[in-house]
């Protein structure tokens, strides 16, 4: 049995099958229907990702199935994306390294795996959202915190055991509807969050629509100073819980403070967070916190295949690599006593 991780997102699935090489497409399906003509005889019954998003911005009136929503398991849409993504990987009979949010309920964790496992001809093993990337990363005693598109999930672990964690309904979509706002307010036009995603990390972006005869467009710079005053009163909300979390914990386990998900690599959340969490730990993160998750699902998965033992160590360089990227100093690494 081969395995292969697959992180089924709010806004993006990612899944590998070698824990290096990640495809990702957004977690969106749509069922077709029988159009009056079709020119190209090319009618489907599904359409998964980029393709299905096409669909919903050029056809009005079709369902679109997002399978996650607030932390939820909203309908059975995710074995779609679960098929298409052992399809894409050409692999069958896998074993699925996965994850779901903190919070979620003990029957949407045995629906899943059930589902999964009698559909796709699959062994299954679902862990908290947030434990990937500390698989990914060989942390094995920490904290993660990991910001997602609809939720943001914490966990602490130690020695690979859970200690606690918490879901919170404050992920990426929560700052991009109060920047949706400010930017309608301003420019007097709508974005998606994926515009706000492109505007928002490549400088020099720009977004034109045509207004009333005229042209209108948002610029990287001149929106920047509005998202930082939103994000840092985001940021403020995430961190407070998640200070809250580690209340009265050994400072041995909060030595390693993990920040991951796309909320991560949104500008200057990582620099708040060290900024904030300066005399609690460190705070580190992998050198690609939107597909972190996925690579430590398949490491997991590979440990439960039983073809290696542990985590290799490579992965602790990578977390090097990504404090270099981002300019941190390198702290040396003392071990604290307990409280
Ligand atoms: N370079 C980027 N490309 C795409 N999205 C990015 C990028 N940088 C930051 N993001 C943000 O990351 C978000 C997606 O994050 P992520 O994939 O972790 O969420 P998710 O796993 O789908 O959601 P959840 O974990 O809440 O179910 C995007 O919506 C976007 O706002
Ligand atoms: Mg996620």
């Amino acid at each position: 049995m081969r395995p292969v991780g697959l992180d089924i997102g709010t806004n993006y699935t990612k899944t590998t099958a070698d824990g290096k090489e990640v495809l990702l497409f957004p977690s969106v399906v749509v069922f077709g229907e029988e159009k009056d003509w079709s020119l190209k005889k090319s009618h489907k019954d599904v359409y998964i990702g980029q393709e299905a998003l096409d669909i919903v911005q050029n056809i009005e009136n079709v369902e679109v199935l997002r399978p996650l929503h607030e932390g939820r398991l909203m309908h059975k849409s995710y074995l779609e994306l679960a098929k298409y993504a052992l399809s894409s990987l050409n692999v069958s009979e896998p074993v699925i390294g996965t994850g779901l949010p903190v919070k979620s309920s003990r029957q949407e964790r045995e629906e899943l795996t059930k589902n999964l496992e009698t559909e796709l001809n699959a062994k299954v093993i679902l862990f908290p959202e947030p434990v990937g990337t500390l698989a990914h990363m060989g942390v094995e005693t920490g904290v993660c915190i990991d910001i997602g598109f609809g939720t943001t999930d914490l966990v602490v672990i130690s020695h690979m055991e859970y200690l606690k964690g918490d879901t919170m309904l404050m992920g990426v979509d929560r700052l991009y509807e109060n920047f949706e706002v400010t930017i309608r307010n301003k420019a007097g036009i709508s974005l998606t969050p994926e515009e706000m995603t492109n505007l928002l990390t490549k400088e020099g972006y720009e977004i034109g629509r045509i207004r009333g005869g005229r042209r209108i467009s948002v610029k990287h710079e001149t929106i920047i100073d509005d998202y930082n005053s939103l994000m840092l009163s985001w940021v403020e909300r995430i961190s407070n819980r998640a200070k809250m979390l580690m209340e009265g914990l050994s400072t041995s386990i909060v030595d390693k403070i993990v920040l991951t998900g796309g909320g991560a690599a949104l500008p200057n959340v990582y620099e708040e967070f060290q900024k904030r969490f300066e005399d609690v730990g460190k705070i580190i993160m992998p050198d690609d916190p939107i597909r972190a998750n996925a690579k430590g699902y398949y490491v997991l998965a590979k440990i439960f295949s039983g073809e290696i033992e542990k985590a290799e160590p490579e992965k602790v360089e990578e977390t090097k690599k990504a404090e270099e990227k981002k300019g941190g100093k390198k702290v040396e690494e003392k071990k604290k006593g307990k409280k």
